[in-house]
């Protein structure tokens, strides 16, 4: 085992090593990449040092270098280096958190972490948090736990009489949601139908305006947002708080990577406000820059938090941290290793740097580029949306710099137009990365 994790280690270092000049991604294409790996599953086993010296050598002109400062696509955290290091210890201890008994030592770190993402977040110290896959299911859980309160405040026990014959829930979201939302919703037994969409303004925030105009009656969950994946625009949950009050409505925040902006000083008044809803998703593998998968869901009541997660049986005994009653899973990885690591290495200021630098690095782009491209948002985050003149011309600029191989960012539709989208999320990202992102885009552009 330990020759086997050295030279583990050595491939891991020279692909890190090495990962700062690669190309960010390579034209492979799947069946390529399934016949370099080799499909036909042995009859014998094969030495595991073999497995993994053919592996690392097999994947590597598949791997996407999202990690090195110069991907811009999606929102994407690197990886801090604490944080992997705790991932590679939560894969050799191989501890499963869902349940006390099972690893004390987890539920210590999930409950540490919990109280420091509170901190951070600008969140009630009292909120519960689970550790889910991502924001998906971070989102997930905050909305079931939503559904729980309004229905029982309604009279109805959702976990004992199912979603048939209950109080139709009506869910306020905004135009410009995450698709994510839709899904859990969906997940959840609540479709489109039940769905109040309230139009978003030219940020894609939205428009409190039109919700203070038409608020729906009965039970009702507003889905705000904290971080719109193309803008970096937050809507105005403050008053959307304001609104929610007095009535049967739990207010969930995606905040999947803006809800960190209320980590830094100078930023934290674009999430006014947050402290006051019900329940938050957000993620660490984007910002917090933790190796997937990582998302956090939070939830201010955590009775119906609970009510909605939990999981019970004879044998499962119960111990003083239960992790499988604020997440969906039973059985999962021991994420908050990950974030304990990462938090405790950059500390209060560490993450209130990163934020700022990755904002900062992103205002960079927008002023470097405005002479030749027309930026279509305000950039008040870590998102940057160029538009190169028509729509053709905007997704042939953008194809160039991705055949380019020196960095890689992604296309949208932003009202209607194409635009190139730039999100600044890895701690890794530089000056010099900056300047490779700036260089490519005007030369693609001349
Ligand atoms: C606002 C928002 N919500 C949810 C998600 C989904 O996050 P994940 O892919 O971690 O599930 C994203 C991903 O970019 C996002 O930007």
């Amino acid at each position: 085992m330990r020759n086997l994790l050295d030279a583990t280690a050595e491939l891991a270092a020279e692909y890190l090593d090495g990962a700062a000049t690669r190309p960010v991604a390579q034209p492979v294409t799947l069946g390529s990449m399934v016949a370099a790996l080799g499909p036909e599953l042995p009859d014998h086993g094969v030495d595991p040092q073999q497995v993994i010296e053919d592996l690392a050598r097999d994947a590597d002109p598949g791997l996407v270098v999202t990690n090195a400062g110069r991907y811009f696509g999606f929102v994407e955290g690197g990886v801090l280096p604490a944080a992997l290091a705790a991932d590679w210890l939560t894969s050799a201890w191989d501890q499963n958190p869902g349940f006390f008994a099972l690893s004390p030592a987890a539920a210590a770190a999930e409950e540490i972490s919990r109280t420091w993402l509170c901190e951070l977040l600008g969140l009630p110290v009292s909120c519960s948090a689970g550790f889910t896959t991502g924001a998906q299911m971070a989102n997930f859980a905050g909305l079931a736990a939503g559904r729980q309160a309004v229905l029982e405040a309604a009279g109805w026990d959702v976990e004992e009489q199912g979603l048939f014959g209950a109080p139709p829930v009506t869910v306020v979201v905004g135009r410009e949601r995450h698709a994510t939302i839709d899904r859990a919703l969906r997940f959840l037994g609540i479709g489109r139908a039940q769905l109040h969409v309230v139009d978003a303004d030219a940020q894609g925030r939205m428009r409190v305006d039109e919700l203070a105009a038409n608020f729906p009656g009965g039970p009702v969950i507003v889905c705000a947002q904290a971080g719109n994946v193309n803008t970096g625009a937050f809507d105005p949950v403050a008053e959307i708080c304001e609104l929610a009050a007095g009535k049967n409505a739990w207010v969930h925040v995606d905040g999947a990577f803006g809800l960190w902006a209320a980590a830094s000083p100078a930023l934290r008044h674009l999430t006014a406000g947050v402290g006051r809803a019900d329940s938050f998703a957000t993620d660490g593998h984007k910002w917090l820059n933790v190796p997937y998968d990582c998302g956090i869901v939070l939830c201010a009541r955590p009775e119906a938090h609970r009510a909605a997660m939990r999981l019970s049986a004879d044998y499962l005994a119960r111990g003083e941290r239960q992790g499988s009653d604020w997440t969906p899973e039973s059985s999962r990885r021991a994420r908050a290793f990950a974030v304990f690591a990462a938090l405790r290495s950059l500390g209060r200021q560490g993450v209130a740097q990163l934020v700022e630098r990755s904002c900062a690095q992103a205002r960079a782009v927008a002023d470097a580029l405005a002479p030749d491209f027309e930026v279509l948002n305000d950039v008040v985050l870590n998102q940057v949306l160029l538009r190169a003149g028509t729509d053709e011309r905007t997704r042939a600029v953008a194809a160039a710099v991705q055949a380019s191989g020196s960095t890689w960012f992604g296309t949208t539709s932003w009202q209607g137009r194409a635009a190139i989208r730039i999100s600044v999320s890895d701690h890794a990202t530089d000056d010099a990365s900056i300047g490779v992102l700036v260089e490519a885009l005007r030369k693609a552009s001349r």
